[in-house]
């Protein structure tokens, strides 16, 4: 795999943007949710792990976490249509939990409408989302947002839980990729 530095046209969201912001997140949840003791939080595998790991550390309320992941249907690699199945469930009842769901990115807006749909279903005692990135103008979907980092131009972006074929997750900034100089073997 190259070296990100070759794919990289520009930091879109540096690390101490993003750190600052988390923290922000971090304080608005804790007042939000002061003497909860139901709190869930819960991350959408693979891309939401570093963020909510920052997030978590941020927020002063006691607090669970856990971890689904779910895949589109017949969707193409970059994208995702209206369907979504679980493909690692949680491992919590949510009934009568307050779950946070916590995202990296909000695109089409399809993942997360589908995965509300399916929580509720549990009977949570409330179901709100936090995504640090919402690329609003590629929405297809109308989803709750009720915790935003930041809005993002229609790019496609890598780092900070966001992939490029699964690497550079690990990247402590959001960058714009420069597709034309990605050679995948
Ligand atoms: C990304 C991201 C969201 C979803 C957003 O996940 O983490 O879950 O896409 O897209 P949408 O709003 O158009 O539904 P992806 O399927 O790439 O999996 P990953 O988290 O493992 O990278």
């Amino acid at each position: 795999m190259q070296d990100y530095k070759e794919l990289l046209s520009e930091i879109l969201i540096d690390e101490d943007t993003l750190q600052k912001r988390v923290a922000e997140l971090g304080a608005e949840i804790s007042a939000d949710y002061q003497g909860n003791e139901n709190l869930l939080l819960i991350c959408i595998l693979r891309g939401g792990v570093p963020f909510m790991v920052d997030l978590s550390r941020h927020i002063t309320v006691p607090h669970m976490m856990d971890f689904m992941a779910v895949s589109s249907y017949g969707a193409g690699k970059r994208e995702s249509d209206g369907n979504v199945r679980v493909t690692f469930d949680l491992q919590t009842n949510i009934k009568d939990k307050d779950v946070l769901l916590v995202e990296d990115i909000v695109d089409s807006g399809n993942t997360i409408a589908s995965v509300l749909g399916m929580l509720e279903t549990r009977q949570p005692a409330s179901l709100k989302v936090c995504a640090l990135l919402d690329k609003a103008e590629r929405r297809e979907a109308v989803v709750p947002i009720h915790y935003r980092g930041f809005t993002i131009p229609n790019k496609f972006v890598f780092g900070y839980g966001l992939d490029l074929d699964e690497y550079y997750r690990n990247l402590r900034f959001v960058g714009v990729v420069d597709l034309e100089k990605y050679n995948p073997d």
